[in-house]
This record gives structure tokens, sequence and C-alpha cells, in this order.
């Protein structure tokens, strides 16, 4: 029986990659233009920097992680999100003694055992930024800004809407008084929520308020908002958000239910959704996140930052035939006839490619007549024929392929034939 890959996971085959590479080198342009720089990252991490970044009440942390154990005994967890570890690596490297903001973004793998389904995977892939030290709310609007040119980069922002929140802090007279009259609310309607929700109501009650199953809608529907208990301080960093973001003519709505899946938000929280992508509509998320670098045992720095998945932007994304990979296909392909001719154009090969040209070569064995319905097929301008006559006489035979017509170039002079312009593809 042949091995398939494990369910939940994928690969991203030739046709598509052109697609990814557009993305990423997008987002990096993008993302560069703005300040941040590059940082990579392990994919694995010890599994109490998770529960304890991500919070212990979350779907992701009481369901969702990819945990072992690995050889020494130690648990061990499949990066779940790049926020965690992204902000462990800056207290580990003591990087918050730069300047601030310090703009950092990443890219790569994130795994989450999710139920498969369109648009929701196993391993899958976001573009991570993350803005460090600084707690004005021009960096919450800028953040957003930059989120939405990404977008209008790639031609998708105005299927995009970007929705906003604040979540408030843990300040007592702010999201915990909030807490309260929720659970006291949804205990009070406890006979009209799914199981869910009644568990969640104890565990994590402000993720009651993103159930979709129709039979909770109506209960949630008048559930405490949020936005009518932030403290003033709070209050007054959302509307300076709104203020800045409206300066930089970025639209948004404010959507009072978005929560987010992650415990460590405080503040601002925002999403970029479609209507394209069914149930996963998101295709981008993030927030402000205050208190999680001095949770996890750095300095008392805020922070800022979003993902974008990356297998949703790609489907949004049209077919625009061939892709990078494609355009730079091979110009030349070198047809030696014999082993011979094969040792003879096999170094021409790496003079042309050092060149940068993309050149295909044949490796000897076959006949004439198959190289050059091979040629045809790589649809490559010109075909270099050299067989035991044309070696003896220290020539080859260039096929313009297009037009079929030929000429004799000394082998000495090919690589200087093949350079010039208009002497290659
Ligand atoms: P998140 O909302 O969990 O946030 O994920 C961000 C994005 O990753 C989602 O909007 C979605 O596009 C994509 N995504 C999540 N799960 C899957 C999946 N199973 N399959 C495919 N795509 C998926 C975070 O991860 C935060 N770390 C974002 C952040 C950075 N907040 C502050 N800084």
């Amino acid at each position: 029986m042949t091995i398939k890959a494990v369910r939940g996971v994928h690969d991203i085959l030739p046709a598509e990659a052109g697609k990814w590479q557009r993305v990423e080198s997008t987002a990096r342009h993008v993302f560069e233009a703005y300040g941040y720089e590059e940082i990579r990252l392990p994919l694995f991490e010890r599994t109490e920097l998770f529960a304890r970044g991500i919070g212990e009440a979350t779907d992701i942390v009481q369901k969702e992680m990819y945990t072992f154990e690995d050889r020494g005994l130690e648990s061990i967890t499949l990066r779940p999100e790049a926020t965690a570890g992204l902000l462990r690596a800056y207290i580990e490297h003591g990087l918050f003694v730069l300047p601030k903001p310090i703009r950092l973004y990443t890219m790569g793998s994130m795994f989450r055992y999710e139920r498969p389904q369109a648009g929701r995977y196993r391993q899958f892939h976001q573009l991570d930024v993350e803005a460090l030290g600084d707690d004005r709310a021009s960096i919450d609007a800028e953040v957003i800004a930059m989120l939405v040119e990404l977008f209008r980069r790639l031609d998708l922002a105005g299927r995009l809407q970007v929705e906003i929140n604040s979540l408030g802090d843990e300040d007592p007279a702010c999201r915990p008084r909030h807490r309260s009259e929720l659970v006291r609310y949804l205990r009070a309607n406890a006979d009209r929520l799914c199981e869910e929700c009644r568990e969640r109501t104890e565990r994590n009650p402000l993720r009651v308020l993103d159930c979709k199953k129709p039979e909770c809608r109506p209960v949630l529907e008048r559930a405490p908002a949020l936005d009518a208990f932030l403290c003033a301080a709070c209050s007054e960093h959302f509307a300076k958000t709104r203020d800045y973001l409206e300066a930089m003519g970025v639209r948004y709505v404010v959507s009072p239910r978005l929560v987010r899946g992650l415990d460590y938000y405080v503040r601002t929280t925002f999403e970029l959704t479609t209507t394209e992508l069914g149930a996963q509509n998101a295709v981008a998320g993030g927030g402000r996140y205050d208190g999680l670098i001095k949770l996890l045992g750095g300095p008392p720095d805020p922070g800022i930052g979003f993902a974008v998945g990356i297998e949703r932007v790609v489907q949004l994304l049209p077919d625009e035939g061939p892709g990078a990979w494609q355009k730079r296909r091979p110009g030349i392909f070198l047809v030696p006839l014999g082993d011979e001719a094969l040792k003879r154009l096999l170094p021409v090969a790496t003079t042309l490619r050092a060149r940068d040209l993309v050149v295909e070569i044949g490796h000897g064995q076959k006949k004439l007549r198959a190289e050059l319905e091979r040629a045809n097929k790589l649809g490559v301008a010109y075909a270099v024929i050299v067989g035991d006559a044309e070696l003896g006489r220290g020539e080859a035979i260039v096929r313009e392929m297009k037009s079929g017509t030929q000429r004799t170039v000394p082998l000495a002079d090919l690589v200087a034939e093949l350079l010039v312009p208009g002497g290659r593809a």
C-alpha cells in the first residue's frame, strides 16, 4: 500500500508555489517598508511556553496542541502560533534593550490538531508580525494599516473587511467587571445554551460570545456587551486607534463580538474577514497583548501584532497561469548525443547557469528526435545539438526552436554565442 500524507496536512505543488512566493515576497516588501526585521524561530518549544502564553483555558491549549515527550523526557509542543515563541526569543536574547518599538516578523508552519475542513489544516502557515515595547494607539492603527496595505498590494483589499474591537484590560474597573456580569447572565440563561457554551461560561466566558450555533444566538445577542464596561483609559485608547485609522483612510467596522481565541489579548483586537471562504472567514487576526511579555518572565513591555493565514490568502488569489517558477523555465536545452558530447557540454551548462540562465541538459542516452520533443515540451527557445560528427569538427548546432532554423557555431564560441542578446531566450 502506498503511504499518503497525514490527514489535515497538505503539499504545495509546483503549480501553486508561484502564489505562495508572491504572498511571501509581497509580505517581506511591505513589512520591511514599515521597519520590520525578520526573525526565524524554532518549530517546537517547551509546552509550558504555550500553556502560559496562549492560556490554559483556550481551545488551542486544551485540545489542539501537538504535544509529546522527547527522548530527554521533556514535554515539547509543535508551535500552534508564533507569538509566544517570538516573545520567548525577545526575552531570551535581551532584544528589549533596542530602541522601541522593536518590530519583528516571521513566517512558517504552525500546527493545531483541529478538525480538518476547507481552509483549516493541522499544519498551516502564517505570516506573523509583532511590534514590541510601545503602547501608543498610533502603533495599533499603523499595524492594522500595514495589514491592509499587504492585501492592497495583493489586489485583495476590496474583498476583505477589517473588523476591530477593544477587549479592555484586566484593571478591576474594566474587563473583570464585565466578566462577572457576563457570567451571571450566562448562568441565568444556561438552559438555553449549548453544552460547550455552558462549559465555557465557567472556563473562558468571553469566548461564549463567539459561539455560532443558532440555538445560542438569541441568548448571546442580549448578553452584556464589553464596550459598555470599558474603563476610561481603554475607551480612550480605542477612540484614538479609530481616529488614527480614519486619518490613514483605513476602512473598518467595529465588531463588539470579536473576542479572539487566545487569552493574551487586551485592548485593540482585529480580524480581516471575507465572505468568500465559508466558515473559515478570517484571513488574519491579531491584537494587543500588553501583559504577555511580563507573564513570560520578561520586562513589562507592551506589544501588538497579527498573523495572516497564508493558505486562506492563496485560496483568494486568482489563478494566474504559470507562476514565477514557470516564467524562469529553461531557455536553453543542451542535447549531447553520446557520452563524449555530454562531457563537452556539462561544463557549458555550468557556465551558463552561473550566468543565471536556466539551462536543461539531456544526459546523452536519448535519440535526437526524443530530445527535440522534450525541448518542445519544455518550451525552450534554443536547443544545442552536439553529436559525434559535430564533436569531431569542434562544432555545435544551435537550433531556434520556434522557426526550426539552425546554424553551426564553433564549440569554442558556444558560451559567448548563447550569452549575447538575441543569441538566447
Ligand atoms: P489566530 O487568529 O489564531 O491568531 O490565527 C491567525 C490566522 O491564522 C487566522 O486568521 C487564520 O487565517 C490562520 N489559521 C489559524 N488556524 C488555522 C488552521 N487550522 N488552518 C489554516 N489557517 C489557520 C494567532 O495565531 C495569533 N498568534 C496572531 C497574533 C500575532 N496576535 C498577536 N500577534
